[in-house]
């Protein structure tokens, strides 16, 4: 059988490294491509997740940090930044031990999940909540990388984008073509970058023969891109992608545009409703900000905009116990969002039965 040896091995020929760069790998990427049966049966279409949360540290930018953290580590780096709604930090965190490298996180206050913030501290991360949101944070991550012997990998760093292009890769050597379309949601803007830049390398080398329509979903009140404009105090409940001013955001409008694509607003209700039908229908649990991708395709087949037989992809992004107080509040079977608590029973097989 083959045995998966991180993505930088796997796709070799195809990133930034040579025989002497030092790989730092957790081994990421690879992930499942999960058919995606409610959905398919609703848009008439097939349907299937790339599920991200099946990383080394629950999401998509193991595979970005991978590739930055062994170029920190040939560049001979001593110390790693970056600014995060969480995912980044956790997974900086982690590639910094695994290079021997120190890690310095900026995170918004107050608005970080809790599972995201503990992988922090527990790599040993010197954790800083900063007085604003993720774009004061990345901003004061820039001044500092620039000022001091300390390298940025937020995904502004080049490497990360090449790292994360492997999961448009992925998807094609799956499925032996690109997907008609590939859904998923936008933050910072860098990952939409980075499976644009994948799924165009592989057209322009024939491994596809075409690439996919783009679309990509921000929370409606955090949606910079669609409004054409800045968003100085973005809120939404997908904290993960609670931001105002996106790094990437010509990378976004290139691949929206350059696939035919789209990029569009989804509500906190229709995210936390297709948070619930990926859990439910699917099976598949995912943090908040991963189900804008599922929101953003199922608004587009009700409205009537989509056509059945197509192939979608859509990227969910990470792990749903990343922020899982979520799942129990959206569980409450009245609607009324209070945590559901088990139900608690005697240890009697005949109680139990009736329960
Ligand atoms: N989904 C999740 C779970 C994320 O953590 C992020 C970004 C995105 C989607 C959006 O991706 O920024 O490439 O457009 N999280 C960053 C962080 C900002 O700091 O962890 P993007």
């Amino acid at each position: 059988a083959h045995v998966w040896r991180g993505l930088i091995e796997e796709y070799r020929d195809r990133l930034p490294v040579s025989a002497t760069t030092p790989v730092v790998t957790l081994h990421e990427g690879g992930t499942p491509l999960v058919p995606a049966r409610a959905l398919s049966e609703l848009t008439g279409c097939e349907v299937l997740l790339k599920v991200e949360g099946c990383n080394p540290t629950g999401s998509f930018k193991d595979r970005g940090m991978t590739m930055a953290m062994s170029r920190a580590a040939e560049n001979g780096a001593k110390a790693v930044i970056c600014a995060s709604t969480g995912n980044t930090s956790a997974s900086a965190a982690a590639y910094a031990t695994a290079a021997g490298i120190r890690c310095a996180v900026l995170v918004p206050d107050g608005k970080i999940a809790m599972g995201k913030l503990s992988q922090a501290v527990a790599h040993g991360a010197t954790l800083l909540q900063v007085d604003g949101n993720f774009d004061d944070c990345l901003t004061q991550a820039r001044k500092l990388a620039e000022a001091y012997p300390v390298e940025l990998v937020n995904s502004v760093n080049p490497y990360r984008i090449e790292g994360q292009k492997t999961g448009a890769f992925e998807v094609v050597d799956v499925l032996g073509d690109a997907p008609d379309i590939h859904c998923l949601p936008v933050g910072n803007a860098g990952n939409i970058t980075a499976y644009w830049k994948g799924y165009t390398e592989y057209a322009a080398d024939g491994v596809a023969s075409r690439t996919p329509r783009m679309w990509g979903f921000q929370a409606a009140g955090a949606a910079p891109i669609v409004k054409g404009h800045p968003v100085d105090e973005p809120e939404t409940i997908a904290t993960a992608i609670r931001i105002g001013h996106p790094a990437s955001w010509t990378g976004a409008t290139t691949a929206r545009d350059d696939s035919g694509g789209r990029i569009d607003a989804v509500t906190d209700e229709q995210i936390l409703e297709a948070h619930r039908w990926l859990s439910a229908k699917e099976g598949v649990f995912v943090e908040p900000a991963s189900a804008a991708g599922a929101a953003g395709l199922l608004a587009a087949a009700r409205a009537g905009e989509l056509d059945r037989g197509q192939k979608i992809v859509i990227t969910v992004t990470g792990h749903g116990l990343k922020d899982p107080q979520w799942a129990l509040e959206l569980a409450a079977p009245d609607g009324s969002r209070r945590p559901v608590a088990p139900v608690r029973v005697q240890p009697d097989a005949v109680t139990i039965a009736r329960a």
